[in-house]
């Protein structure tokens, strides 16, 4: 069981709790009290990498995209990566209109790309140079590697979307550390 306890028969099931039961209402308060701040706080101390989630906007024909930490590999049959995205983003609706992105993996120099395509409103891609993947979505100039994919399933999860796509093409590119994102600051892979 994934709760590592043994399955409860009719008679020793425990009741849900009631208005007045104290636990119960201990673990509602515990799960609903948490804050914003502490989330952030403890789960930036998981370290990640950074990625660029990028596409060429089918309305204007430019090259556009967003920075992303909350990126995955899920599935080697069929290769399929996930990532998610808050329903605020006005770049998302861009991305998901084109045919493929791309997911660039980002080094250490790239910070500044983090940043341009974090800000919201910018003009994304001023300044870098690309390269279009073999279905067209941009492959930034300095990323280690990329991962063009095609958007396969949304699922709603509270603020954010989960995005699973499935890869289509992938490749190393420039040489280099990763960026990485820890406690809300930037740093390089020293191992
Ligand atoms: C290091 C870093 C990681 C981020 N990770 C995510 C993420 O995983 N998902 C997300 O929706 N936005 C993430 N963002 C925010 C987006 O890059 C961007 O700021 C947001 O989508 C608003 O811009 P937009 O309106 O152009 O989409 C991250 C920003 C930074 C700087």
């Amino acid at each position: 069981m994934a709760d590592g306890g043994t399955a409860a028969t009719a008679s020793d099931a425990t009741p849900a709790p009631g208005p007045d039961d104290r636990t119960g209402d201990r673990t509602r308060a515990s799960v609903t009290a948490i804050d914003q701040a502490r989330f952030r706080a403890i789960l930036g101390r998981f370290a990640t990498g950074v990625v660029a989630i990028t596409g060429v906007d089918p309305a204007t024909d430019r090259p556009t995209g967003l920075a992303a930490n909350a990126f995955t590999s899920v599935s080697l049959d069929p290769p399929l990566v996930a990532f998610c995205v808050a329903h605020t983003s006005s770049t998302w609706p861009k991305l998901r209109a084109a045919p493929t992105v791309c997911v660039n993996i980002l080094s250490d120099r790239q910070e500044h790309v983090c940043r341009q395509l974090a800000a919201r409103g910018a003009d994304k891609f001023d300044g870098l140079t690309w390269d279009g993947a073999p279905g067209g979505s941009p492959v930034i100039d300095g990323a280690i590697a990329w991962i063009e994919c095609a958007v396969e399933q949304e699922h709603v999860a509270g603020d954010h979307m989960i995005i699973v796509a499935r890869v289509l093409e992938l490749d190393r590119h420039h040489d280099g550390a990763p960026l990485i994102f820890y406690r809300g600051g930037y740093g390089g892979f020293a191992g």
